[in-house]
């Protein structure tokens, strides 16, 4: 019998012969990659954000997520550390996640901008515009089951919609073919604690429709 070759045989064949098999784009079924994607983010000069940015902070998480969180845009210690909801609000997030029985490692995080604005602002509609079809890209790279939208501007920017978060919260959307659950914003729950219940019951239709738990 023939002895197959170990991939670490072919990639030494290959470079011999000099191709080198790492540097072949994409992926066998022809779309692109997150690290595709965020290479290509990481050059971005496309909105004003990109002069007071330290860190580009892409996103977060399992490539093949099958829920995935949308949140505004980086703070200060996203911004430092390169991650998105690092911070109290990112603490908070992790507990709901847990709730689904999943941990921040099995999802995916990411924001409607990828560089901080100033002084902790909502992105202006010209910088979400510059920096959504890159969350768009992530989207379709990952394509989850499900998205949830925090907060009223991931909704907004996401879905295009004005209606208030209040009203939506907890309705079932669509994104392309997705289902988009749009709840609030941890750090929204963090000044008003009693609203918590809301993202509780907002996180058992997620559990539900993913069947988790
Ligand atoms: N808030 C967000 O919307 N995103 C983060 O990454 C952190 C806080």
């Amino acid at each position: 019998m023939t002895e197959r070759p170990s991939s670490r045989m072919v990639a030494a064949y290959l470079r011999e012969i000099g191709i080198d098999y790492l540097l072949v784009p994409g992926r066998a079924d022809g779309r692109e990659t997150l690290e595709d994607i965020r290479k290509e983010l990481l050059e971005c000069r496309g909105c004003p954000l990109c002069a007071g940015r330290r860190t580009v902070v892409f996103g977060v998480g399992n490539p093949r997520a099958r829920l995935m969180f949308v949140g505004e845009g980086p703070g200060a210690e996203e911004d430092r550390q390169g991650e998105p909801f690092v911070g109290a609000a990112g603490k908070r997030l992790n507990q709901w996640i847990a709730r689904l029985g999943l941990r921040r490692e099995d999802v995916y995080i990411a924001n409607i901008v990828k560089c901080r604005p100033p002084e902790n602002r909502a992105p202006l509609p010209e910088e979400a515009a510059s920096c959504l079809p890159y969350l768009k890209r992530q989207i379709r790279a990952i394509r989850p089951e499900a998205i949830c939208t925090l907060g009223a501007v991931a909704l907004q920017y996401l879905l295009g919609t004005g209606e208030k978060i209040t009203r939506v919260r907890g309705t079932w959307r669509e994104l392309d073919g997705i289902p988009v659950l749009p709840t609030y914003h941890p750090a929204f729950i963090l000044r008003n604690q009693p609203r918590e219940t809301e993202v509780f019951t907002d996180f058992d239709l997620l559990a539900e429709r993913l069947h988790l738990k």
